[in-house]
Protein backbone atom coordinates (compact mmCIF):
# COMPACT_ATOMS: atom_id res chain seq x y z
CA UNK A 1 0.00 0.00 0.00
CA UNK A 2 2.77 2.50 1.22
CA UNK A 3 4.38 1.75 -1.92
CA UNK A 4 1.17 3.29 -4.28
CA UNK A 5 1.09 6.29 -1.97
CA UNK A 6 4.58 7.72 -1.48
CA UNK A 7 7.27 7.82 -3.45
CA UNK A 8 10.57 6.96 -2.84
CA UNK A 9 13.10 9.74 -2.76
CA UNK A 10 15.93 10.14 -5.40
CA UNK A 11 19.30 11.05 -4.05
CA UNK A 12 22.11 13.04 -5.64
CA UNK A 13 25.77 13.03 -5.67
CA UNK A 14 26.37 13.90 -2.06
CA UNK A 15 24.08 11.28 -0.77
CA UNK A 16 25.97 8.72 -3.00
CA UNK A 17 29.37 10.02 -1.12
CA UNK A 18 27.69 9.48 1.96
CA UNK A 19 26.21 5.84 1.35
CA UNK A 20 29.49 4.59 -0.24
CA UNK A 21 31.25 5.29 3.43
CA UNK A 22 28.55 3.98 4.94
CA UNK A 23 28.19 0.68 3.31
CA UNK A 24 32.07 0.40 2.76
CA UNK A 25 32.23 -0.14 6.65
CA UNK A 26 29.14 -2.38 6.42
CA UNK A 27 31.15 -4.89 4.87
CA UNK A 28 34.66 -4.19 6.53
CA UNK A 29 32.85 -5.34 9.48
CA UNK A 30 31.75 -8.50 7.67
CA UNK A 31 35.42 -8.92 6.50
CA UNK A 32 36.72 -8.37 9.82
CA UNK A 33 34.46 -10.60 11.58
CA UNK A 34 35.32 -13.59 9.58
CA UNK A 35 38.32 -15.24 10.92
CA UNK A 36 36.55 -14.89 14.54
CA UNK A 37 33.57 -16.78 12.87
CA UNK A 38 34.72 -20.49 14.18
CA UNK A 39 33.29 -23.71 15.84
CA UNK A 40 33.03 -22.90 19.60
CA UNK A 41 31.97 -19.06 19.25
CA UNK A 42 29.24 -17.64 20.97
CA UNK A 43 27.03 -15.52 18.78
CA UNK A 44 27.05 -12.85 22.06
CA UNK A 45 31.36 -12.47 21.15
CA UNK A 46 30.92 -12.33 17.47
CA UNK A 47 28.18 -9.25 18.39
CA UNK A 48 30.29 -7.80 20.91
CA UNK A 49 33.67 -8.01 18.44
CA UNK A 50 31.32 -6.32 15.83
CA UNK A 51 30.03 -3.41 18.19
CA UNK A 52 33.54 -2.52 19.01
CA UNK A 53 34.57 -2.45 15.51
CA UNK A 54 31.90 -0.24 14.27
CA UNK A 55 32.33 2.28 17.52
CA UNK A 56 35.84 2.62 17.00
CA UNK A 57 35.61 3.43 13.46
CA UNK A 58 33.12 5.85 14.81
CA UNK A 59 29.97 4.64 13.50
CA UNK A 60 26.40 3.23 15.36
CA UNK A 61 25.62 -0.28 15.04
CA UNK A 62 22.06 0.85 13.88
CA UNK A 63 19.98 -2.44 15.51
CA UNK A 64 21.26 -1.68 18.65
CA UNK A 65 17.73 -0.76 20.24
CA UNK A 66 15.60 -0.20 17.18
CA UNK A 67 13.06 -0.79 17.87
CA UNK A 68 13.82 -2.40 21.02
CA UNK A 69 16.97 -5.14 19.26
CA UNK A 70 18.74 -5.79 22.49
CA UNK A 71 21.88 -5.99 20.24
CA UNK A 72 24.44 -4.54 17.65
CA UNK A 73 23.69 -7.07 14.62
CA UNK A 74 21.75 -10.24 13.92
CA UNK A 75 22.91 -13.68 14.06
CA UNK A 76 20.67 -16.19 12.36
CA UNK A 77 21.58 -19.53 12.55
CA UNK A 78 20.34 -22.35 10.40
CA UNK A 79 16.94 -22.84 10.37
CA UNK A 80 16.47 -19.12 11.29
CA UNK A 81 15.70 -16.65 8.39
CA UNK A 82 16.28 -13.41 9.85
CA UNK A 83 16.62 -11.21 12.90
CA UNK A 84 17.95 -14.17 15.27
CA UNK A 85 19.71 -12.21 18.55
CA UNK A 86 23.10 -12.60 19.63
CA UNK A 87 23.30 -14.56 22.84
CA UNK A 88 24.95 -17.54 24.89
CA UNK A 89 24.53 -20.65 21.87
CA UNK A 90 27.83 -21.34 20.36
CA UNK A 91 28.74 -22.17 16.51
CA UNK A 92 29.01 -25.67 15.92
CA UNK A 93 30.21 -28.12 13.52
CA UNK A 94 27.99 -28.21 10.23
CA UNK A 95 26.08 -24.70 11.35
CA UNK A 96 25.30 -22.36 8.69
CA UNK A 97 25.04 -18.63 10.26
CA UNK A 98 23.99 -15.05 8.48
CA UNK A 99 25.58 -12.13 10.20
CA UNK A 100 23.62 -8.94 9.43
CA UNK A 101 24.93 -5.34 9.97
CA UNK A 102 23.82 -1.94 9.94
CA UNK A 103 26.25 0.96 10.14
CA UNK A 104 25.40 4.04 10.49
CA UNK A 105 28.09 6.93 9.00
CA UNK A 106 27.18 10.64 9.37
CA UNK A 107 24.18 9.79 9.59
CA UNK A 108 23.11 7.23 6.31
CA UNK A 109 22.88 3.80 6.29
CA UNK A 110 24.94 0.77 5.23
CA UNK A 111 22.92 -2.76 5.34
CA UNK A 112 24.73 -5.95 4.13
CA UNK A 113 24.56 -9.71 5.21
CA UNK A 114 26.48 -12.97 4.45
CA UNK A 115 26.48 -16.27 5.25
CA UNK A 116 29.06 -18.16 6.84
CA UNK A 117 29.72 -22.03 7.39
CA UNK A 118 31.17 -23.31 10.27
CA UNK A 119 33.76 -26.36 9.91
CA UNK A 120 32.77 -29.20 6.94
CA UNK A 121 28.98 -28.50 6.27
CA UNK A 122 26.65 -30.68 4.05
CA UNK A 123 26.40 -30.53 0.75
CA UNK A 124 22.48 -29.74 0.31
CA UNK A 125 23.41 -26.54 2.60
CA UNK A 126 26.59 -24.88 1.00
CA UNK A 127 23.92 -25.73 -2.35
CA UNK A 128 20.96 -23.73 -0.19
CA UNK A 129 23.92 -20.75 0.42
CA UNK A 130 25.25 -20.98 -3.27
CA UNK A 131 21.65 -20.34 -4.99
CA UNK A 132 21.03 -17.59 -2.87
CA UNK A 133 24.35 -15.86 -3.51
CA UNK A 134 23.47 -16.44 -7.53
CA UNK A 135 20.19 -15.08 -6.71
CA UNK A 136 21.02 -11.95 -4.91
CA UNK A 137 23.77 -11.55 -7.55
CA UNK A 138 21.58 -12.09 -10.51
CA UNK A 139 19.24 -9.46 -8.77
CA UNK A 140 21.49 -6.74 -8.54
CA UNK A 141 22.73 -7.20 -11.83
CA UNK A 142 19.40 -6.48 -13.20
CA UNK A 143 19.03 -2.85 -11.36
CA UNK A 144 19.43 -0.31 -13.73
CA UNK A 145 16.82 2.75 -14.40
CA UNK A 146 13.81 0.87 -16.27
CA UNK A 147 13.52 -1.88 -14.55
CA UNK A 148 10.81 -2.47 -12.53
CA UNK A 149 11.09 -4.06 -8.80
CA UNK A 150 8.89 -6.96 -10.02
CA UNK A 151 11.63 -8.10 -12.63
CA UNK A 152 13.55 -8.27 -9.28
CA UNK A 153 11.53 -10.32 -7.41
CA UNK A 154 10.47 -12.59 -10.53
CA UNK A 155 13.84 -13.12 -11.65
CA UNK A 156 14.90 -14.51 -8.00
CA UNK A 157 11.79 -16.17 -7.65
CA UNK A 158 12.27 -18.11 -11.11
CA UNK A 159 16.01 -18.88 -10.26
CA UNK A 160 15.45 -20.59 -6.97
CA UNK A 161 11.82 -22.27 -6.98
CA UNK A 162 12.57 -24.45 -9.56
CA UNK A 163 15.41 -26.27 -7.97
CA UNK A 164 13.07 -26.70 -5.10
CA UNK A 165 13.40 -24.05 -3.12
CA UNK A 166 10.83 -21.68 -1.57
CA UNK A 167 11.42 -17.38 -1.07
CA UNK A 168 10.46 -15.79 2.04
CA UNK A 169 7.36 -13.62 2.03
CA UNK A 170 7.36 -12.11 4.90
CA UNK A 171 10.31 -10.04 4.79
CA UNK A 172 11.24 -7.70 1.99
CA UNK A 173 14.43 -5.40 1.24
CA UNK A 174 13.88 -1.59 1.55
CA UNK A 175 14.60 1.57 0.97
CA UNK A 176 17.42 3.15 2.72
CA UNK A 177 19.49 6.38 3.28
CA UNK A 178 18.74 8.65 6.21
CA UNK A 179 16.38 6.13 7.42
CA UNK A 180 17.35 2.54 8.24
CA UNK A 181 14.02 1.48 6.73
CA UNK A 182 12.12 3.68 4.00
CA UNK A 183 8.65 1.39 3.47
CA UNK A 184 8.44 3.68 0.45
CA UNK A 185 10.04 1.17 -1.52
CA UNK A 186 9.85 -2.29 -0.76
CA UNK A 187 11.83 -4.86 -2.69
CA UNK A 188 9.93 -8.44 -2.48
CA UNK A 189 11.95 -11.08 -4.03
CA UNK A 190 9.15 -12.62 -5.68
CA UNK A 191 6.97 -10.92 -8.04
CA UNK A 192 5.80 -10.61 -11.80
CA UNK A 193 8.25 -9.20 -14.37
CA UNK A 194 6.93 -5.48 -15.19
CA UNK A 195 4.95 -4.53 -11.84
CA UNK A 196 5.71 -2.16 -9.09
CA UNK A 197 7.90 0.56 -8.99
CA UNK A 198 9.99 1.76 -12.01
CA UNK A 199 13.61 2.18 -10.94
CA UNK A 200 15.13 5.69 -11.48
CA UNK A 201 18.73 6.93 -10.66
CA UNK A 202 18.85 8.41 -7.08
CA UNK A 203 16.52 5.25 -5.41
CA UNK A 204 18.71 3.29 -2.88
CA UNK A 205 17.38 0.28 -1.91
CA UNK A 206 18.40 -3.31 -0.72
CA UNK A 207 18.33 -6.52 -1.81
CA UNK A 208 18.30 -8.78 0.46
CA UNK A 209 16.43 -12.62 -0.33
CA UNK A 210 15.88 -15.29 2.34
CA UNK A 211 15.70 -18.80 0.16
CA UNK A 212 14.53 -21.29 2.36
CA UNK A 213 15.40 -25.67 1.48
CA UNK A 214 11.64 -26.15 2.87
CA UNK A 215 7.87 -24.32 2.93
CA UNK A 216 8.31 -20.47 2.72
CA UNK A 217 6.11 -20.32 6.30
CA UNK A 218 8.05 -18.27 9.00
CA UNK A 219 7.18 -18.13 12.88
CA UNK A 220 8.51 -15.38 15.07
CA UNK A 221 9.84 -16.66 18.66
CA UNK A 222 8.74 -15.31 22.46
CA UNK A 223 11.34 -12.63 22.02
CA UNK A 224 9.30 -10.99 19.52
CA UNK A 225 12.59 -10.95 16.91
CA UNK A 226 13.83 -14.23 15.93
CA UNK A 227 11.88 -15.43 12.81
CA UNK A 228 12.24 -19.01 11.96
CA UNK A 229 11.07 -21.50 9.13
CA UNK A 230 7.89 -23.10 10.21
CA UNK A 231 9.14 -26.62 9.12
CA UNK A 232 12.67 -26.48 10.50
CA UNK A 233 14.32 -26.69 7.83
CA UNK A 234 17.45 -24.00 7.39
CA UNK A 235 17.38 -20.74 5.24
CA UNK A 236 20.27 -18.51 3.87
CA UNK A 237 20.54 -14.66 2.85
CA UNK A 238 22.72 -12.86 1.43
CA UNK A 239 22.32 -8.77 1.37
CA UNK A 240 23.71 -6.16 -0.32
CA UNK A 241 22.77 -1.98 -0.71
CA UNK A 242 22.90 -0.37 -3.78
CA UNK A 243 21.96 3.11 -5.76
CA UNK A 244 20.25 2.83 -8.56
CA UNK A 245 23.08 5.06 -11.23
CA UNK A 246 22.54 6.46 -15.31
CA UNK A 247 23.55 2.98 -16.61
CA UNK A 248 23.19 0.59 -13.48
CA UNK A 249 23.78 0.16 -10.36
CA UNK A 250 26.77 0.86 -7.68
CA UNK A 251 27.01 -1.73 -4.57
CA UNK A 252 27.38 0.22 -1.30
CA UNK A 253 28.18 -2.77 0.61
CA UNK A 254 30.58 -4.78 -1.93
CA UNK A 255 34.53 -4.48 -0.54
CA UNK A 256 37.07 -3.76 -3.77
CA UNK A 257 39.62 -6.88 -3.33
N1 LIG B 1 19.46 -5.55 9.00
C1 LIG B 1 18.10 -6.02 8.91
C2 LIG B 1 17.65 -5.70 7.50
O1 LIG B 1 18.30 -6.15 6.62
C3 LIG B 1 17.20 -5.39 9.90
C4 LIG B 1 17.51 -5.72 11.29
S1 LIG B 1 16.42 -4.88 12.29
C5 LIG B 1 16.94 -5.34 13.79
O2 LIG B 1 16.76 -4.98 7.23
F1 LIG B 1 16.33 -4.60 14.62
F2 LIG B 1 16.67 -6.64 13.94
F3 LIG B 1 18.20 -5.18 13.87
CO1 LIG C 1 18.06 -4.70 5.13
CO1 LIG D 1 20.34 -6.20 6.99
Amino acid sequence: MSTVLKKPPLYDASAFVGMRKAGKLAAQVLHYITPFVTEGTSTDELNTLCHDFIVDHGAVPAPLHYRGFPKSVCTSINQVVCHGIPGPKRLKKGDILNIDVTVIVDGWHGDTSTMFAIGPIAPQHQKLMDITKQALDMAIALVRPGCFLGDIGHAIQSLVEPKGYSVVRDFCGHGIGRVFHDDALEVLHYGKPGTGLCLQQGHFFTIEPMINMGRPEVRILKDGWTAETRDGKRSAQYEHTVGVTATGCEIFTRLED
